[in-house]
């Protein structure tokens, strides 16, 4: 039977891919509630936005009595919950909105889901899941080892960014623990592809180079990291939501361990061979990388043992490194329409109405 899915943060970079996916593959609905911040973007949806199983709320997970709105109107089987403050770099410069949105929003999410759960009868009931979306950061840092993170790692979070997702997921287990809300959590590594806000490493890369920019690398280039395609990890969450075990903590993973240099030249590599024809003044791409001050705190190795959600789900991922990347690149290069509208703006300020 389809359900009707929550999906918090939907015109994110993850969210937006989960509802295209659903909306895409799945006879499901999907309600899509953001607060549309400077990292949400509804141009990432307009292949979907048209679709009779598809709903738009902009709210914020702060607002207690906005949530109760949504969730009384749309009486939602499952909730996915993605909203978040999500980069490392703005967490260190402003941690307030990361402790407000990813605590104190999850938090507040929480309580309306279980006061709604709590009034569901039968089946309804029975069935309703709260999967809340966390990050590997959560497990802090592997320098030195060649160990991988499991779920059952202590978690030892570095950032402002991922101790608040950690505490997040503190809140969840215990939702689940004291009031018995039917939850699941997955901790899942860095994701790349379309529809990636340029703020972040691999399409600042992409785009930099394209405007003969340089192409900055913290410190030595040697963080290591592992990388899933979006898509893949969009796939992973459905399966999750829809067939996950309650109580259970997935990692997911691309088994795609890169060092973040490697990551900028294979990206030099692909536009050598796709955009020859390179920015006035531009002898290589490579050229363009130029190594900066590191980021405080910066964790040197992240990488994820994602055995268990093949094992019981039979989750794995399609894509390899080279296909994603290869993918991605091209879809910079033929979506020039919507990352220039992210770049200068607009697509934020119109929506605004300020502009
Ligand atoms: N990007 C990654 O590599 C990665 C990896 C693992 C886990 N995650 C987790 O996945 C989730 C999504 O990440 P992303 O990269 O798509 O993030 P994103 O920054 O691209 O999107 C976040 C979305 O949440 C919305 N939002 C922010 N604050 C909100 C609030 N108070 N109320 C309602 N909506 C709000 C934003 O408008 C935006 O649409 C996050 O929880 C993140 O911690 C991300």
């Amino acid at each position: 039977m389809s359900k009707k899915i929550l999906v918090t943060g939907g015109a994110g970079f993850i969210g937006s891919a989960v509802v295209r996916h659903i909306i895409n593959d799945t006879q499901d609905s999907v309600v899509n509630v953001d607060k549309l911040t400077y990292a949400g973007n509804l141009e990432s949806l307009e292949s979907v936005e048209k679709s009779s199983r598809y709903a738009f709320e902009q709210v914020d997970i702060c607002d207690k009595e906005g949530l109760e709105r949504v969730f009384l109107m749309h009486k939602p089987d499952a909730v996915m919950h993605l909203a978040a403050e999500s980069h490392v770099d703005r967490s260190i410069d402003g941690p307030a909105a990361f402790i407000e949105t990813n605590i104190v929003g999850t938090y507040t999410l929480l309580e309306v889901a279980r006061a709604y759960w709590n009034n569901l009868d039968g089946d309804k009931k029975a069935n309703f899941r709260f999967h809340h979306i966390s990050t590997d950061e959560v497990y802090g840092d592997l320098e030195g080892t060649d160990d991988l993170f499991t779920e059952t790692t202590p978690y030892a979070p570095s950032s402002p960014y991922s101790a608040s997702k950690a505490s997040s997921d503190h809140l969840v287990r215990a939702w689940l623990r004291t009031y018995g809300l039917p939850a699941i959590v997955t901790n899942c590594s860095n994701n790349y592809g379309p529809f990636h806000f340029p703020e972040k490493l691999i399409p600042l890369m992409i785009l930099n180079a394209l405007e003969g920019k340089k192409l900055p690398v913290y410190g030595n280039g040697m963080q290591i990291r592992d990388w899933l395609f979006v898509e893949d990890h969009a796939r992973a969450l459905y399966k999750v939501v829809t067939e996950g075990e309650i109580g259970e903590t997935y990692n997911i993973g691309g088994h795609n361990e890169k060092a973040n240099i490697e990551v900028v030249r294979t990206i030099c590599g692909l536009l050598e061979e796709l955009v020859p024809n390179k920015p006035a003044g531009v002898v290589k791409y490579e050229d363009l990388i130029t190594y900066v001050t590191d980021r405080p705190g910066h964790d040197v190795r992240y990488a994820i043992d994602a055995a268990k959600i093949g094992r019981e789900l039979g989750w794995v991922p399609q894509e390899t490194f080279e296909s994603g990347i290869r993918k991605t690149v091209e879809w910079y290069l033929n979506n020039k329409k919507w990352w220039s509208r992210v770049l200068d703006g607009s697509y934020n300020f119109e929506r605004l109405g300020t502009k």
